[in-house]
């Protein structure tokens, strides 16, 4: 596995592989990678010539009060689990290289970036798309993989690609979950071991509203009503949100039909998690 720290090698690497006629498949990650990252890595193994996977931890994506200083890190098992997953080329820029200066250039995908996520931790989607399209350009990949569980994330990238043009296909892999329910992510190492118990409650609660929803129940206040019940059943959940929303527009629906997303956000402790889950 090749590793590359500088972004004009990138570039020049990404070229050279191109010219030669290969797919570059990528996964873009801030490190601490889980089965969820594997997950991605493999299906870009499975659809591409060249895996290309990135570790960054992304400054301005975080608000002044978030967790980007205790942000977990572990540089050699993630260099394993890459190595294991058959990455061909990890990307693993400084901070200093991806922002030499203060950034002044920046991508904002408007309306989709202010709602949910985007209204609780303002300019965190500006950091995303910012960061996303400078990984883009370093890389140069055919295709990029993505996890549905930060579900508005992929819809702002997708937004950024078409808005854009960038001639790049975004390609979002289902949630992987623990055996209990709880998405894979990184912020769960952040659980004690009672926190980490009561999290899967918030999996419960998110199924029992799909199992509402397909028994023809098609009032989103009724889903939301049973999955605040459900996530009061464990002390000590706080919730940012609870939402029913159209997959694309994100914005809230009046009629639950098929194809719409089920969206969450709480606190568990300190730690903050989000999840969700498709009407199907
Ligand atoms: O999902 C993540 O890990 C990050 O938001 C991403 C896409 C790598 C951008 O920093």
């Amino acid at each position: 596995m090749k590793i590359i720290t500088g972004i004009s090698d990138m570039q020049s690497f990404a070229d050279s592989l191109r010219s030669q006629g290969r797919t570059i498949g990528f996964v873009p990650t801030m490190g601490f990678l889980h089965d969820g990252h594997v997950s991605l890595m493999g299906r870009a193994r499975q659809s591409c010539d060249i895996v290309m996977v990135s570790i960054f931890v992304n400054p301005t994506q975080f608000g002044p009060r978030e967790d980007f200083s205790r942000y977990p890190r572990d540089e050699e098992g993630d260099r394993k689990k890459c190595e294991a997953a058959g990455v061909d080329v990890l990307f693993m820029p400084a901070v200093a290289e991806m922002y030499p200066e203060k950034p002044s250039v920046f991508v904002v995908v408007e309306g989709i970036s202010d709602v949910l996520e985007g209204a609780i931790r303002p300019g965190h989607f500006r950091g995303v798309a910012t960061v996303v399209a400078k990984l883009f350009s370093s890389v140069k990949p055919h295709k990029a993989f993505f996890g549905q569980k930060d579900f508005q994330q992929c819809a702002v990238i997708k937004g950024m690609v078409k808005g854009l043009n960038l001639d790049v296909e975004i390609v979002v892999m289902p949630i992987v979950r623990e055996k209990d329910g709880l998405a894979m992510s990184s912020r769960n190492s952040y659980l004690n071991v009672d926190e980490r118990r009561r999290a899967a409650v918030i999996y419960r609660a998110l199924f029992a509203a799909k199992q509402l929803a397909a028994a023809g129940v098609r009032e989103p206040e009724k889903l939301r009503n049973k999955i605040q019940a459900i996530l009061a059943e464990e002390k000590g959940i706080s919730i940012d949100y609870i939402e029913i929303v159209d997959p694309e527009s994100l914005a809230p629906v009046n009629a639950v039909t098929e194809n719409m997303v089920l969206l969450v956000a709480v606190h568990i402790g300190s730690t903050r998690l989000i999840d969700n889950l498709l009407i199907l």
